[in-house]
This record gives structure tokens, C-alpha cells and sequence, in this order.
């Protein structure tokens, strides 16, 4: 791995560390997913992210996954910041990627779901194992394909552009003025913290995992399936996620409008699904990929 890259990351995770707890989907969701996606990883994929992760003592992968948000406003990898989320037209409750996958010059692929396709892409093309591979980087391939991998799930990272996902909505989340992106990225999760969890992240995280192998256990198998041997499905998450604004981020929350109990209450189940689907289907996605077998293996 390149020298710079490995003294960010470096970086990234002392702070991460520091800073836990204090901080609060911002941190926090992306550490979430990444966790309980560590859970279900196969013997395949732990020896694989063993070896793709950068050296740390006792790092893991969800130490790293929100690398991507870290490094996004740098001048160097501001190529990366229409990755982590797609657009749909005003009022459009529907995703298409043919339609909304671009970045705001109508590149084609430049959003989240084509991101999570080229990272996957470039992750199978090392499983493969060919002889004439193009050298990716693939450490970064897989921080990035794990962060994506969460950003799908927030329901507003599939929200209008008209709002730029719910950004420059305004709204009171009980005292304090936010905005309604932050309010499904950050607020929830804080306030679930400190409601539920005397603001212990690996608590919350023991919950879900918990409801995983309780009340979900029965869902999961339909979370993980992919269909059309594909290795990963996020058009799938991102017609899931403008559905979930529509119904639930966007309703009762116009600009101005103050956010509390009623609708702290009925979002939370939704984010809690929205961070152990995220888990799931990182987990499925990275198992799939590296169970493939080296096509010329042998040779
Ligand atoms: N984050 C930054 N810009 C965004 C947008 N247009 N939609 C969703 N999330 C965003
Ligand atoms: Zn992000
Ligand atoms: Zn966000």
C-alpha cells in the first residue's frame, strides 16, 4: 500500500479511537455496519480482509470505514465525493440507475450504487486471479466498497436532488437546528445512544446483533440473496432507500419543522434495519467475491 495512504489511514484511526464516544451514521453508522457485517464473514473473506487491511494493532475493519468520509474533502481524492450517494428527480420516489447514476457533469456510473459495482468489480478481478490484471489498490477498493456499502442504506444517501439529500432542509431536531441529512446520518443514532444504550456504541451494536439472531432471523436469508448470480445488488438498496425517504425521512419533515419524540420514535426502527441490512449484505457482497474461485489457478 502507498506510504501517504498508510500514514491517513494511520491517522484516520487514532483519531477514530480517540475520539469514540465523544463523537458520535456519521462514525458511528459506518462502524456499526462494518461490525456486524464482521460477524457473518466467512473463512475466506477474514484470511482476505486480514490481508488488505492496513498493519494496526488489533485493527479491524470497522476501525477503517469511515475513511472515505475522512478523506473526501482533500484536494486529491475530491474525485470520490459524488461516490457516496445518488440523486433522484424532484418528487421522484423511484430510483433508476440509467437515470440517476451520474455526477452532476452526467459522467455516467459516478455515484454510489456504480461505486459499489467498481469496487466490487475490481475486487473480483484480484479473486480471479488473471494474468493480465490491471493492479488496483485494492486496500482501498475494500474500504471503499465497505463504507459505500453503508452509505447505500441511509435512505436520504437516495434522496431528491432538488434537497441534496435532505441538506439544505432545515429543521429543529428537538432544541437544536440541524438539518434533516444530518438528522438521519448522526441524530438518530445519538439520540438512540443516549435514550437506550448510556451512550455505549457496543451496546447498541449487541442489540442489533441480537435482533439479527431474534426478531430478523427469519429476514436474513432475503437480505443476503443477490439475484442473477450477481455478487452485488445495489440498485436493489438504493430503490429500497428512496422509499424509505419518501415514507419516512421526507414526511412530517418540511423545512422549519421541529423533529422530537413522535418522530424520533417511529424513524428509529428504521435505522436500526437500514445499519444490520448494511451489515448483512456488506458481509454477503465480501463472501461472494472472495469465495470466487481463481478461474486460472494452476497456470
Ligand atoms: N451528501 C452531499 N450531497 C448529497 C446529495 N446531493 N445527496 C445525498 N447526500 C449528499
Ligand atoms: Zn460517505
Ligand atoms: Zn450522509
Amino acid at each position: 500500500m502507498r506510504m501517504y495512504l498508510r500514514l491517513l489511514v494511520a491517522t484516520v484511526l487514532v483519531f477514530t479511537q480517540l475520539l469514540h464516544g465523544a463523537l458520535s451514521w456519521g462514525k458511528d453508522g459506518h462502524y456499526t455496519v462494518c461490525k456486524i457485517a464482521e460477524g457473518y464473514f466467512e473463512d475466506d473473506t477474514i484470511a482476505a480482509v486480514k490481508k488488505l487491511l492496513p498493519e494496526s494493532p488489533d485493527g479491524d475493519l470497522a476501525d477503517f470505514c469511515s475513511w472515505p468520509d475522512e478523506i473526501k474533502k482533500l484536494s486529491q481524492w475530491q474525485w470520490t465525493s459524488n461516490l457516496h450517494y445518488v440523486n433522484t428527480p424532484k418528487d421522484r420516489c423511484n430510483y433508476e440507475y440509467c437515470r440517476d447514476c451520474h455526477d452532476t457533469h452526467k459522467h455516467k456510473g459516478w455515484c454510489v450504487t456504480g461505486a459499489i459495482f467498481n469496487y466490487t468489480k475490481q475486487l473480483m478481478s484480484a479473486s480471479e486471479n488473471s494474468q493480465n490484471i490491471v493492479h488496483y489498490n485494492l486496500t482501498e477498493a475494500l474500504l471503499f466498497l465497505s463504507h459505500y456499502m453503508g452509505d447505500v442504506h441511509q435512505p436520504l444517501h437516495t434522496g431528491f436532488l432538488g434537497d441534496l439529500g435532505g441538506n439544505t432542509i432545515i429543521v429543529n431536531w428537538y432544541h437544536n437546528e440541524t438539518n434533516l441529512h444530518h438528522v438521519w446520518d448522526n441524530m438518530i443514532i445519538d439520540s438512540a445512544l443516549e435514550t437506550y444504550y448510556n451512550s455505549s456504541l457496543p451496546r447498541m451494536i449487541q442489540a442489533l446483533q441480537a435482533k439479527l439472531k431474534n426478531g430478523w432471523s427469519n429476514d436474513v436469508p432475503s437480505w443476503k440473496s443477490c439475484h442473477f448470480h450477481q455478487k452485488a445488488c445495489p440498485n436493489l438498496y438504493a430503490s429500497e432507500s428512496i422509499d424509505l425517504a419518501c415514507k419516512y425521512a421526507y414526511r412530517n419533515a418540511t423545512p422549519g419543522t421541529t423533529l422530537g419524540d413522535e418522530y424520533f420514535l417511529s424513524r428509529l426502527p428504521v435505522v436500526e434495519k437500514r445499519l444490520a441490512q448494511g451489515g448483512i449484505r456488506l458481509a454477503a457482497t465480501l463472501n461472494r467475491i472472495f469465495s470466487a474461485k481463481p478461474k486460472l489457478a494452476g497456470l
